[in-house]
C-alpha cells in the first residue's frame, strides 16, 4: 500500500506538482515580454517553453548537457518539437553547454532561471561554479530564479555573498521525497562593474 502511494506522489509530481511549481517561480517576476532568458539545464523544455509564452518579444536560451540518469528522453530535439507544438519555436534557442562553464560575455541575460538541475552537479565546488556562472551572466537589474531540491539555500547564500538583493524564497516545497525551495534575487544596477 505505502509503495503505491509513494508510486502515485511520484507520478503527481512529475505531471503536475512540478508545472505547478515552475509556474509560481516565474510569477515571481513581473515580466515586461522581451526579455532575454537563460535556462540552465532545460531538459525537455518544462520552463523555457513556458518562459518563451512571457516573452513573445524576448528570446530564451536553454543549455544542458543532456544526462539521460537526469532525464529521460532529454535532448535538443525533444524541445525543439515541444517548443513548437507550444507555438514558440521563433523564440526558443538550444544549446549544449555545461552550467558550470557557460560560453556567454558577461551581464547577457536579463533572467537566468533554473528548475530541478543544478543539485545534479555532484560536488558543491561544481554547484557553486554553476551559481556563479549564472551570476555572471545576468545582467545588472536582472533577476535570477531557482527552484531545486537539497542545496538551494545554499545557492541563495553564494547569491548573497555576490551581493545579491531582493531576495525572496518560498518552501519547503516536497517534490518527488527530497525537500527544495524556490527563489528570486537581483543583481544590483550599482554592482555594473562586475
Ligand atoms: C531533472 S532534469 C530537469 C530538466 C528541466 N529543467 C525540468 O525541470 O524539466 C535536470 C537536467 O539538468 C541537466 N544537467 C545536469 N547537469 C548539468 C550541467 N552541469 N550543465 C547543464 N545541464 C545539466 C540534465 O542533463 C537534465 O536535463
Amino acid at each position: 500500500m505505502s509503495s503505491l502511494l509513494a508510486a502515485a506522489w511520484m507520478l503527481a509530481s512529475s505531471l503536475w506538482i512540478k508545472k505547478k511549481v515552475m509556474c509560481s517561480l516565474l510569477s515571481q517576476r513581473d515580466w515586461r515580454g522581451d526579455e532575454i532568458v537563460l535556462d540552465i539545464g532545460c531538459g525537455r523544455g518544462l520552463l523555457a517553453i513556458e518562459a518563451a509564452r512571457r516573452v513573445p518579444l524576448g528570446r530564451v536560451y536553454g543549455v544542458d548537457i543532456w544526462q539521460a540518469d537526469d532525464l529521460s528522453g532529454n535532448n535538443p530535439e525533444a524541445i525543439r518539437v515541444n517548443a513548437a507544438a507550444a507555438g514558440v519555436s521563433d523564440r526558443v534557442f538550444v544549446e549544449t553547454e555545461d552550467a558550470r562553464h557557460l560560453p556567454y560575455s558577461d551581464q547577457t541575460f536579463d533572467v537566468v532561471a533554473s528548475m530541478t538541475a543544478i543539485h545534479n552537479i555532484a560536488d558543491a565546488e561544481g554547484r557553486r561554479q554553476a551559481i556563479a556562472e549564472a551570476w555572471r551572466v545576468v545582467r545588472p537589474g536582472g533577476q535570477i530564479l531557482i527552484f531545486d531540491i537539497r542545496h538551494a539555500k545554499s545557492y541563495l547564500q553564494d547569491l548573497r555573498t555576490f551581493g545579491a538583493i531582493d531576495t525572496q524564497h518560498f518552501g519547503p516545497i516536497i517534490l518527488w521525497g527530497p525537500v527544495g525551495w524556490r527563489f528570486s534575487a537581483t543583481k544590483p544596477v550599482e554592482l555594473s562593474s562586475q
